[in-house]
């Protein structure tokens, strides 16, 4: 298929675009390397073979994204792009508003004006808030508690909105739980600007001395050893969800999924996993909880099992020994420059 990737070069999207070519699918790339770096581009030929088509656009500039739309014949597109970070999200909502749910309107209108009938979203397990009972479906309660949250659940209102209106057009909203990880060459990972909000990049930074030490948001939750539990999910096992989701293409309506491993990983295991698999210290201190956060959140993915065939792979060794690798050999992310990169490899 010809599939356009919006939010291309950042850190799933350039994992998905790897598999995708890798099964033969043609690409286009469109980002406006708002958060992610051009150099991305070059790591997914070097790992692929083949340097997909690539725009530097904003998906909310119509002009733009029009003649993308007229330059490629398009099968399907994977939404990637959009703003993720929480905190920001309260302080600059009308921002994320525009980015998020605006940009996604624009997107959805150009693919009907090109009658661009298969999309994948991503979406998140954030849209499930504060989680009554565990593990999450599908079907649980939906009360997203932050601004970014509520974007992803606006964009899946609208689609499937869209898809009600539309009986022949297919829609994926794919609901991630926690990504991390990398691609196992070393070669494409996360590379966050400025401090990680996020845990296990902020404990590989850590590990390799760049911080000092990580704090333990919280160590009362009603959880096994006090600090909170996640379901995190390797981003290799995101990337093939999406080429199994690519299999909806054809079956209209909107589709949603959870994509997670269905098990619970407290702060404190991953820190141990952490130091077993670097060899590395990680000091951390205990701090109070982090407003927002919920003391567990974990998936049912049993529906992306029935319908999809797709289950997680791999395990929490690997999610930490492939990030290790990847802060190991980028130390500093995609700025690392590729000779210091060839002498590691
Ligand atoms: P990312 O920031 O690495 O990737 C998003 C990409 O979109 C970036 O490259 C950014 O430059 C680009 N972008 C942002 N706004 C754009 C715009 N208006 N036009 C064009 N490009 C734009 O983040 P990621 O972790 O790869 O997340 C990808 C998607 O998955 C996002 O929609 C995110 O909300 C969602 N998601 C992420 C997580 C997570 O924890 N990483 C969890 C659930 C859902
Ligand atoms: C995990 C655990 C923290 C950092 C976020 C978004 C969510 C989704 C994924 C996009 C929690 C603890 C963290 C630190 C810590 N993104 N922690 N010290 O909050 O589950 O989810 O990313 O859709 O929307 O909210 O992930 O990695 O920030 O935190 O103790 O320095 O690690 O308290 O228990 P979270 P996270």
């Amino acid at each position: 298929m010809n599939i356009l990737v919006t939010g291309g070069t950042g850190y799933i999207a350039s994992h998905t675009a790897v598999k995708l070519l890798a099964a033969g699918h043609q690409l286009v790339l469109v980002d406006n390397l708002a958060n992610s770096n051009i150099a991305v581009l070059d790591r997914i030929a070097l790992l692929s073979g083949q340097k997909p088509h690539f725009y530097q656009a904003d998906i909310g500039n119509y002009a733009a994204l029009s003649a993308i739309f007229t330059a490629h014949q398009i099968d399907a597109v994977i939404h990637f792009a959009g703003l993720k970070a929480v905190g920001e999200s309260a302080q600059k909502p009308l921002h994320y508003y525009r980015e998020n749910v605006a940009g996604s309107l624009q997107l959805l209108e150009v693919m009907q004006e090109f009658a661009v009938k298969s999309l994948i979203f991503s979406s998140s397990a954030t849209v499930y808030g504060d989680p009554r009972e565990l593990p999450l479906t599908e079907q649980s309660p939906i009360q997203p508690q932050s601004v970014y949250g509520r974007t992803k659940w606006m964009v899946e209102q609208i689609i499937a909105d869209h898809c009600s209106a539309d009986p022949s057009f297919s829609a994926v909203c794919l609901r991630y739980f926690n990504p991390v990880g990398a691609h196992p060459s070393g070669l494409m990972g996360e590379d966050p600007n400025g401090i990680p909000n996020n845990l296990l990049p902020f404990i590989s930074q850590v590990a390799i001395g760049r911080r000092e030490q990580l704090s333990v948001f919280g160590n009362d939750y009603p959880t096994a050893d006090g600090t909170g539990v996640r379901d995190y999910i390797h981003v290799q096992d995101l990337a093939e969800g999406h080429r199994l989701a690519l299999k909806l293409t054809h079956t209209p309506g909107c589709h949603r999924f959870n994509l997670g491993t269905g098990s619970g990983v407290s702060v404190l295991e991953m820190v141990d996993a952490f130091r077993a698999v670097s060899g590395h210290p990680v000091p951390l201190i205990i701090c109070p909880r982090r407003t927002g956060d919920v003391a567990a959140c974990y998936a049912d993915a049993a529906k992306a099992q029935h319908e999809l065939g797709w289950q997680a792979q791999l395990n929490l060794t690997d999610m930490v020994a492939d990030t290790w690798r990847w802060q190991q050999l980028n130390p500093q992310g995609y700025q690392t420059p590729p000779a210091k990169l060839k002498e590691k490899l």
